[in-house]
């Protein structure tokens, strides 16, 4: 029987997902569709049954869903537990089990740009996705991390809970030349008016400025950190390598994630640079 999957969200028509996903089926020649479904919060418990009766071997999860997924399964694994998200569902016999991959996806397309475990890393933001990122980067080694976020208590709880430091917004804006690498995780600054999360005047040349948001591909957040001679680093990557962990716990194939990363740039209007 031909395998199907699908991405629940509201809104959901913009998501790349399944274009990534049905791009990597056909490449390694698996027959399975890879569906959008729009899901409202109230209606999610009923499609979370329904994608279980209808046969999906999995499926991703995106917003609002993230939290509210979690009392409908089975289980989650130690990640979306760190997080209290899930991303990723994997089917298991009649069972389906909430994953995150987005904080190891992020510390995958962050390796690109060849970081070294002791850089001093300043991590701006402190919700759910801050939380992803501040685990990963503790498993993947990167000892010297530093949060801020405009709520400090927020950064010092999960600074707390990832053996990381904290700092208040005004402190890391005035030592901000001492970070090697600058993440971006929060949800402002999207918009060109909008203020950016933390001001870039005090970087260092040839630090990595890092933003997770990967549409807009050119952040206010990146073109700032670009005018002050940083290197950058979107979220494409980030996207990619996420869907990509996902696609390997549903097919035991690892997808090619090089090309995938060129092709969403271009189709998001930005010219790859291969770092
Ligand atoms: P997500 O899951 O996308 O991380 P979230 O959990 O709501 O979303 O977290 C949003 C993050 O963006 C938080 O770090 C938030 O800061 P607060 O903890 O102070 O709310 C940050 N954020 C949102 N709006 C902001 C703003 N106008 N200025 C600075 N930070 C902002």
């Amino acid at each position: 029987m031909k395998k199907w999957y699908a991405v629940i969200g509201d809104p959901i028509a913009h998501s790349l997902s399944p274009f990534m996903h049905d791009t990597w089926f056909q490449e390694n020649g698996i027959d399975a569709s890879f569906l959008p479904i729009h899901v409202e919060p109230s209606e999610l418990k009923e499609a979370c049954e329904s994608l279980q009766l209808l046969g999906a071997g999995g499926f991703n999860v995106t917003l609002p869903h993230k939290q509210a997924i979690i009392p409908f399964l089975d289980g989650i694994d130690e990640a979306a537990s760190e997080m209290n998200a899930v991303n990723t569902v994997v089917r298991n016999g009649k069972n389906f089990k909430g994953s995150n991959t987005d904080g190891d996806g992020f510390v995958q397309s962050l390796l690109t740009a060849d970081p070294r475990t002791d850089d001093k890393i300043l991590l701006v933001g402190a919700g759910g996705a801050a939380r992803g990122i501040a685990f990963a980067l503790d498993r993947a080694g990167f000892s010297d991390v530093t949060i801020t976020n405009r709520t400090f208590r927020r950064a010092e709880e999960l600074a707390e809970e990832t053996a990381s430091e904290s700092m208040t917004k005004s402190d890391a804006e005035q030592n901000l030349g001492g970070f090697d690498i600058i993440i971006q995780t929060t949800s402002v600054g999207l918009a060109e008016d909008e203020a950016l999360p933390i001001s870039l005047e005090n970087a260092k040349t040839g630090a990595l400025a890092v933003d997770i948001v990967y549409n807009p591909i050119d952040t206010p957040f990146l073109k700032k950190a670009e005018e002050k001679g940083c290197r950058t680093l979107n979220g494409v990557g980030m996207f990619v390598y996420q869907g990509a962990i996902g696609f390997e716990k549903w097919t035991g194939i690892k997808p090619d994630t090089e090309k995938m990363i060129k092709v969403i740039t271009e189709k998001l209007g930005g010219n790859y640079v291969n770092r």
